[in-house]
């Protein structure tokens, strides 16, 4: 092996005679480019350093004058990790209880082959929150949709009565479930399945928000349908709210021909929408559904399936596990930033700024109504979507904006999705408004 050193913490971090804060922003691209996968295109010559407070990253910039390596600045952040941080960066009652944890309690691994005291506190908590029999926890998102799939089809064929290797689990169109071969097998985007087949068998896609299509498809197929596994607003999509009767109509129809109801909640859940769960805004419980994201707070991953007794309940000891999913540490941190959640009142400060900002939105549509076509959104899941011209073009908004230091990014060519950290203030909605206010008007 090649030598090795590495000494120092922040920007004194030093690996084989690189100090991080002597890197500027062209340094860390160039290494990244040449170190790294080529799954990311980041925005250019802008880098986070550490953050300001809840809501406020700091980045490094070139020096204008070009005598320093960098400069930074505040950037009011739009996006929050892709809901990942809800409860706000560096949430305190959570990085206490994180502290607290290691240097006191002093238990951060173990797998789940031996019992640990926290496990308790975290099933009692998440089962508290969702409504729900039974969870059982993972790490990511994609893992969260890859066990409702794997328990959709158990639950299938020995609930059900599917015949064995005939289970059908539908999804819906311009979905996203994350990146596992389930996940690219159920997505429709050409880009995230181009030379990843074959696919998972199995699967049928109705288009979202179409309660006929779905209704067709289950008279064609009930027997065999085991799960519709979907989420309750589209967000990679481009943040795609539904009908309000849509989910009502749709878990009628689930009953109606026994097919579980499978809500992928990664990115709705924990407060986002106005609710501590996106289905609660429309009145209906789905049979099982996964979360993850802010379910670690920002602080760590952590994602969970929860769902009936009956569902959950398929599985045996042997046929689903994680190292990481549940152990100590990620327990603890799940119970806090459950904890926050409700006791912050973040679903309702959603609900108040989400409010807030699609006032904005609908104002700066009323002020350019050939540029903006559409404001979306429900609690702090907000969209605007842009006129299909290529000066309306998502990814030079998001450069604009942050010129005006406010961090968004465009989903497919014209739409920004705005979701904030559900503390954020109201001041801070209308420094965002203002900004795209600012760059809408220059385009
Ligand atoms: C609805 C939904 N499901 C699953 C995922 C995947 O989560 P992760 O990236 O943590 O695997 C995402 C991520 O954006 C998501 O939005």
């Amino acid at each position: 092996m090649s030598t090795l050193s590495i000494a120092g913490y922040g920007d004194q971090l030093t690996v084989n005679g690189i100090r991080i804060g002597d890197l500027s922003t062209a340094d860390h691209e160039t290494i990244e480019k040449e170190k790294g996968g080529r799954n990311y295109d980041p925005l250019k010559d802008v880098v986070i350093s550490h953050v300001r407070n809840s809501c406020t990253l700091v980045c490094r910039k070139p020096d204008p004058e070009k005598i320093l390596a960098f400069i930074e600045e505040d950037l009011l952040d739009g996006l929050s990790c892709y809901s990942a941080v809800n409860q706000g960066q560096l949430n305190q009652t959570i990085v206490d209880a994180v502290v607290h944890h290691l240097s006191k309690e002093k238990l951060p691994t173990v797998p789940r082959s031996i019992r640990h005291k926290y496990m308790a506190a975290f099933l009692l908590a998440s089962t508290a929150l969702t409504e729900m029999d039974r969870v059982i926890p993972k790490v990511t998102g994609v893992e969260a949709s890859e066990l409702m799939f794997k328990l959709a089809r158990r639950w299938g064929y020995q609930v059900k009565g599917i015949p064995q290797g005939e289970a059908i689990i539908v999804g819906a169109r311009g979905n996203f479930h994350g990146r596992s071969m389930t996940a690219v097998s159920l997505s429709d985007d050409p880009e995230a399945r181009e030379g990843f087949g074959p696919f998972v068998p199995g699967i049928e896609l109705v288009p979202f928000n179409d309660i006929v299509a779905l209704e067709t498809l289950f008279k064609q197929k009930s027997e065999c349908i085991a799960a519709y596994l979907v989420e309750p607003i589209q967000g990679e999509a481009g943040v795609i709210v539904p009908d309000e009767d849509y989910w009502p109509k749709v878990a009628k129809l689930c009953k109606e021909y026994n097919i579980l109801l499978a809500l992928d909640e990664v990115q709705t859940g924990f407060g986002r929408t106005g609710a501590h769960f996106a289905h609660q805004l429309y009145g209906i419980k789905p049979d099982i559904m996964g979360c993850g994201k802010a379910a670690g707070g920002g602080i760590l991953p952590v994602s969970f399936v929860a769902g009936r007794d009956e569902v959950i309940g398929v599985l045996t000891p042997g046929s689903e596990g994680s190292t990481f999913g549940g152990y100590p540490l990620a327990s603890v941190v799940s119970v806090f930033s459950i904890k926050v959640l409700v006791e912050d009142k973040l679903a309702e400060n959603a609900m108040l700024r989400g409010s807030q900002l699609l006032e904005h939105f609908n104002n700066l549509k009323s002020e350019f109504p050939d540029k903006i076509k559409e404001v979306r959104g429900k609690g702090l899941l907000t969209a605007f979507e842009m006129f299909d011209d290529p000066k309306l073009d998502g990814h030079k908004v998001s450069l604009g904006l942050l010129k005006q230091n406010v961090y968004a990014k465009e989903t497919h060519h014209s739409t920004l999705r705005i979701a904030p950290s559900l503390t954020i203030n109201a001041v801070q909605i209308d420094q965002i408004a203002g900004a795209i206010q600012k760059v809408i008007g220059n385009l």
